[in-house]
């Protein structure tokens, strides 16, 4: 049986992790996998986390099964988070949900829920967009499409020919759009490009599903939420995959949120049912542990100040490293202007080089990043920017 398959490439953002691990330089530089990484390069506990871990470590009694959707302090909570208290589509119970193992879980229930509500569902995702979308809702079964986005010679957002392209998508065809801090280039939409894409939507007739896996790394929690809000407000059904890898620091545990909003309560009900009967099939109910960690974070005042301030700390240590990689390439004499990288937001920047000066700066620099030029910005620190900028100015 397992003869006849052949072996693949290493994923071509985990698999920079074990090439970086194996290389021996003692200078090699990590700008890989989207994680964040303190000025010492280590991706340490939130302190909000481990005081929920204190808490939960007290209060659990038991190890039971929870319940199929998940925990529902923390599905409240992100709800809250997301769509902001008091939202209207919340109070007419129009939100399905449930807890998910991870954003990547998240996408592949809903992309599986898609394929059961229509089999020839069309996916259209960014070009580029993050490299596990398309394994994620590819392998569902669905087919995918790719939309304008970014344009790498001027180092941003292709709007009109992105609205060219939606305003030609069929009824009924899906178009994702990241909520925030697009990855792999950090070029966000802004809220007067969101305001036409949700009339574009409702016009053309196509599911927003939105993928929100950095809230609180762009402008602010309530700033990123923007166009989910503008959506969910404007458009009657909207799809929702949410990670708190990030924000929280909770990657192992794997936590995340699928919503569904539908056009009213009856067909949420119905569709509550159904995203269950999915998650059933492929994990049964999500783990745990996360969602307990993340519901305590959100339910309790004190500890949920403490967690904004720590993502507060992060934006903004990540605003500071853009301006100290701009400056050091530009004291190194580079002979491309990069100041394109203060405007991208959160995580990740497009560098806009060619994949044959990125590996060259693998090989030879040990500077590891993905091939598309997408360069993790908390990977970057005091000690090692002035060796990365001369890197990078010495393969331009
Ligand atoms: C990334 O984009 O680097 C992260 O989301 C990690 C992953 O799973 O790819």
């Amino acid at each position: 049986m397992f003869e006849t398959l052949p072996a693949l490439a290493p994923d071509p953002i985990l698999g920079l992790s074990a090439a970086f691990k194996k290389d021996t330089n003692p200078s090699k530089i990590d700008l890989g996998v989207g994680v964040y990484k303190d000025e010492s390069g280590n991706t340490p506990i939130l302190k909000a986390v481990a005081k929920a871990q204190t808490i939960l470590q007290e209060s659990e009694t038991s190890k039971v099964y929870i319940t199929p959707q998940g925990v529902q302090g923390f599905i409240d909570g992100m709800l809250s988070l997301i769509l902001g208290k008091g939202n209207s589509a919340l109070l007419a119970n129009r939100v399905a949900a449930v807890q998910a193992p991870g954003g990547c879980g998240a996408l592949r229930i809903l992309a599986e829920l898609l394929k059961r509500c229509n089999p020839e569902t069309k996916v259209w995702v960014s070009d580029p967009t993050w490299a596990n979308h398309i394994p994620l809702i590819g392998n569902a079964g669905l087919e995918l499409a790719t939309y304008p986005y970014f344009d790498k010679g001027s180092a941003s957002i292709k709007f009109d020919a992105m609205m060219d392209c939606l305003a030609n998508v069929k009824k009924g065809d899906v178009v994702l759009l990241h909520g925030c801090c697009h990855n792999p280039t950090g070029a966000d939409l802004s809220n007067e490009q969101w305001r036409a894409v949700a009339e574009l939507a409702n016009k053309v007739g196509f599911l927003p599903f939105i993928d929100v896996a950095y809230q609180g790394f762009g402008d602010g929690l309530e700033e990123d939420a923007y166009g989910i809000r503008l959506m969910v407000d404007s458009v009657p059904e909207v799809i929702i995959a949410a990670s708190c890898s990030k924000n929280f620091g909770l990657y192992r545990e794997r936590v995340g949120l699928a919503a569904l909003i539908t056009a009213n309560s009856k067909t949420r009900d119905i569709v509550q049912s159904q995203i269950q009967y999915v998650a059933r099939g492929i994990y049964s109910m999500p783990p745990s542990y996360g969602g307990a960690l993340v519901d305590i974070i959100l339910a309790n005042d004190e500890l949920n100040q403490l967690w904004q301030s720590e993502v507060t700390e992060m934006r903004e240590r990540m605003i500071t490293l853009r301006k100290l990689l701009v400056d050091n390439l530009a004291a190194q004499g580079a002979s491309k202007d990069f100041s394109f990288v203060n405007q991208q937001k959160g995580m990740f920047s497009f560098l806009c080089i060619a994949p044959e000066q990125v590996q060259k700066l693998r090989a030879e620099k040990s500077v590891y990043f993905v091939d598309s030029s997408r360069v993790n910005i908390a990977g970057i620190n005091t000690k090692n920017v002035e060796a990365l900028a001369a890197a990078i100015s010495g393969v331009l």
